[in-house]
């Protein structure tokens, strides 16, 4: 009979901490909801005491999910543990995730301790944590590099103090796939009361094995396995769930283990994470790629035709890539739309609804076919109404070869009253934000800026992606149009918008070399600014 393995994901903990993926709060939870939806038996919630702003995240996705387990990571420290358990404690199904290193590199040079005292250090700790909450899982940080006598010591005194979960990380990505299966059943046969503990492996991706290494593992005998959506997480990331997930259902015979995962939901949790952090998915990415279920060459697609067996493992639709008939154009009514958007798995609301298929008919004006790829750019762009402060009224950009680009930009604002302005710049997107900043009269500096095309049609939809930036912190904004600059207007004003709403913003006296430049901008440009209606 197949067996289980637990689905551990730490896209918010590890996956978070790589450059480029930090998260809102509100995007946290949303990713949340999406991992409770894929089916994950544990949600690595962040690393509460890291930072205000990660306790509370851990806090509100305690009480956003129900059915995972909600983990918050702690050092094998009191003030972590007690930060970890307030974190969690209001979770269904809370968990503390205490770790200390145990290999002799890390003991001495980054803990500065002998094994004695990390020993003591685990049992004291563990046994805290313990105290306060049921479900205890340990890690012993850099485990493949431990000395495999003095990694079974530090499990057993774990076992014995309370800890039921314990994780043995290939923190650095080192080991090969053999090591791994060798040190899992090293420690079954040698550690006292294994049983009552469930093994997991978190193996990181330096020389590519992340995957193998936790295969192994799981053949070994590992029943968790620690993941990320599409292998994110530090340095070159941790194994990625969607390939553990797949490998294990497509070669179910060879294997003979399961999940809990709704593989259909894959393809919609990476989109998410993608649309989120603005990180493109590599498009030969397994699984999740663009090109994963493409078949280019002429041989491939006669043997495709003939029978799908010849060159596809598992289909399109078993990991939710969904390819519909229905092609929407000018003529598609709201009937046709909402049954697409349905199709692509969006369960949108009536007002939501309302608001896109209005959008979808301004699109229709300017491109003849509608394709998927557009709907879903146009899906993922939409902003929440109640959190708009300003919307894009008007825009005329002039710009040339010989000519300094100029921009004038109506803006609503509370969707009352309209803001003009004016400003120039060295080509019409710089002219564009620069008119947008000196209109909503609040400074920000534009950290990154991509410019993609949705489909490849001349006539295709541009998605422009931006991060901005003001002293509170950095927020992401997406706008979508077939006119650049519009989805750069459109984007830039979806940032700002988020930056308005941050609740936790407090202006202070700090001067950033965006605020000076945008003073100096409007001493000059002040006069210009109009108010209209
Ligand atoms: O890679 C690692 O060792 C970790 C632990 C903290 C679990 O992330
Ligand atoms: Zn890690």
């Amino acid at each position: 009979m197949a067996e289980r393995v637990y689905i551990f994901d730490t896209t918010l903990r590890d996956g978070e901490q790589a450059p480029g993926y930090s998260m809102n709060l509100e995007e946290k939870i949303r990713m949340a909801r999406q991992l409770e939806a894929l089916g994950v038996d544990i949600i690595e919630a962040g690393f509460a005491i890291s930072s205000p702003g990660d306790f509370e995240s851990v806090e509100a996705i305690a009480s956003a999910v129900e059915r995972p387990v909600v983990a918050s990571l702690a050092r094998a420290l009191k003030k972590d543990i007690d930060a970890a358990w307030n974190a969690v404690k209001n979770a269904k199904h809370p968990r503390i995730h205490v770790f200390l290193a145990t290999s002799d590199l890390h003991l001495e040079y980054k803990l500065k301790m002998s094994r004695e005292e990390a020993l003591e250090r685990i049992r004291e700790n563990v046994s805290y944590a313990k105290s306060l909450c049921d479900d205890i899982e340990f890690s012993c940080e850099d485990a493949s590099r431990t000395d495999l006598d003095y990694l079974c010591k530090a499990v057993e005194i774990a076992i014995e103090c309370g800890a039921t979960t314990i994780n043995l990380p290939d923190t650095v990505g080192y080991s090969t796939p053999s090591e791994i299966a060798n040190m899992i059943s090293y420690v079954k046969q040698h550690v006292k009361d294994i049983d009552k503990a469930v093994l997991s492996m978190h193996n990181h991706n330096d020389l590519g094995l992340a995957v193998a290494n936790t295969i192994a593992g799981i053949e070994a005998g590992a029943r968790q396995v620690e993941c990320t959506i599409c292998g994110i997480g530090e340095r070159a990331g941790n194994a990625a769930l969607e390939e553990i997930v797949m490998a294990l259902k497509t070669r179910q015979d060879k294997f003979g283990f399961y999940t809990g995962i709704v593989t259909e939901e894959i393809a919609r949790t990476a989109r998410l994470l993608s649309s989120t952090t603005g990180v493109k998915i590599n498009p030969s990415k397994a699984i999740v790629g663009d090109n994963a279920f493409a078949h280019e060459s002429g041989i491939h697609q006669h043997g495709m035709m003939a029978n799908s067996l010849t060159y596809e493992i598992m289909t399109p639709e078993s990991v939710g890539v969904v390819k519909t008939n229905l092609v929407l154009g000018k003529h598609s009514g709201q009937h046709a739309f909402s049954k697409k958007m349905a199709e692509l798995g969006y369960n949108l609301t009536k007002e939501r609804e309302d608001a896109l298929f209005a959008e979808f008919k301004r699109t229709c004006d300017r491109k003849k076919n509608i394709t998927d790829k557009d709907l879903i750019a146009l899906v993922e762009a939409q902003e929440n109404p109640a959190t708009q402060t300003w919307a894009l009224d008007s825009f005329v950009v002039n710009s040339g070869n010989k000519m300094t680009s100029t921009a004038c930009i109506s803006l609503k604002k509370n969707n009352e009253k309209i803001y003009q302005d004016v400003a120039s710049g060295t080509g019409p997107v710089y002219a564009s934000l620069r008119c947008v900043e000196k209109i909503i009269r609040h400074p920000f500096a534009l950290e990154e800026y991509q410019l993609t095309a949705v489909t490849e049609d001349r006539d295709a939809l541009g998605e422009v992606f931006v991060k901005i930036s003001d002293q509170s912190g950095v927020y992401r904004g997406r706008g979508v149009s077939t006119d650049i600059i519009e989805a750069s207007i459109l984007a830039c004003i979806n940032a700002i918008n988020k930056m308005l709403n941050d609740e936790s913003k407090s202006i202070g006296s700090r001067e950033t070399a965006a605020q000076m430049s945008f003073e100096n901008d409007m001493l000059r440009d002040h006069t210009d600014q109009k108010e209209l209606n």
